[in-house]
């Protein structure tokens, strides 16, 4: 699901959050664990102020392992409780409702000190588009679970995922509007698709990925598309197109053909496991 945000899109899922934040007690914020700071928006620490937290770093499966734990620590050093998880696979869910607990454990001792007991911990999903919120409460919720439909002749309200007897879930999640205005965000925001390639130009961002390559991964694109590699990226595109056959009429290279696929195998993880921020501790 990709979107074009306007202003008008921002103020509407902002108002949508303040609402529904009135709800709950627990946010669960998703980022990208290849881009773990360019995919936050730092509103929500605003728009959640008092709510308790937790950060999952999803798609860990296609980020480097060793700063999936160097993100973990980062976000904890500021005070979150942060998990990695595999949302598309189940890697890591397991533990989440535990983890869940640990985040509102304040909050349930407040209730049990004013007498509420057995009171759910009511919980909601944030991220920006296409971080993976829709494949994780599938993941969490399971098969098991039962939800109410929209259905004519029900009552249209909010719907919640009851996940056990001590954790309720928002069953729609909440939209955060990336921050593109920075270029450099924006940029990595393009390399993972969560912006549309209009707008960069497909070969300037093949281009623009493989200068990040060269720089924090040598050796990988050279080993991917046997090629000799270069340093200058649109020689590299060369080659990729060369050794992956694109061509157009029938003998020129197609450069942009190749920045597709290059884009594409980095977004699959095809090119290996890639992070491409690292964490100030
Ligand atoms: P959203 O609700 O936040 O917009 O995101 P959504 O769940 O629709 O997920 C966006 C894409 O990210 C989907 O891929 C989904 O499968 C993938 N995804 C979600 N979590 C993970 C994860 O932990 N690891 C990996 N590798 N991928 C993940 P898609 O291409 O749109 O669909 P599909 O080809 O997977 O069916």
């Amino acid at each position: 699901m990709h979107f074009q945000w306007y202003p008008g899109h921002m103020t509407k899922a902002r108002r949508m959050m303040q609402e529904n934040i009135k709800l709950i007690d627990l946010i669960i914020e998703l980022v990208d664990a290849r881009i773990p700071l360019s995919s936050r928006n730092p509103d929500i620490d605003d728009l959640g102020r008092g709510k308790a937290r937790l950060i999952l770093l999803n798609k860990a499966d296609l980020a480097e392992e060793r700063l999936n734990d160097a993100w973990a620590e980062y976000f904890k050093s500021k005070g979150y409780l942060a998990v990695k998880v595999n949302s598309k696979k189940g890697g890591g869910i397991k533990s989440i409702q535990s983890v869940i607990q640990e985040a509102c454990r304040e909050k349930t001792e407040r209730d049990r000190r004013r007498g509420i007991l057995n009171r759910p911990v009511r919980a909601m999903v944030v991220g920006i588009p296409n971080v993976g919120k829709s494949t994780f409460i599938n993941a969490l919720a399971g098969k098991a679970c039962a939800k109410t439909g929209n259905k004519p002749g029900v009552t249209k309200g909010k719907q919640w995922i009851r996940l056990n007897k001590n954790v309720e879930l928002l069953d729609t999640p909440g939209i955060l509007w990336p921050k593109f205005e920075d270029q450099e965000v924006g940029l990595k925001l393009a390399f993972i698709g969560s912006i549309k390639d209009e707008i960069l130009q497909t070969e300037e961002l093949g281009a623009e990925l493989i200068r990040y390559l060269n720089r924090a991964y040598p050796g990988v694109l050279e080993e991917k598309y046997t090629i000799p590699g270069s340093e200058d990226p649109y020689c590299c595109l060369n080659d990729i197109a060369k050794s992956r056959h694109c061509l157009v009429r029938g003998s020129e290279l197609d450069t942009g053909k190749a920045a597709g696929i290059l884009l594409d195998d980095f977004r699959g993880g095809r090119l290996g496991r890639i992070t491409l921020e690292e964490p100030e501790l």
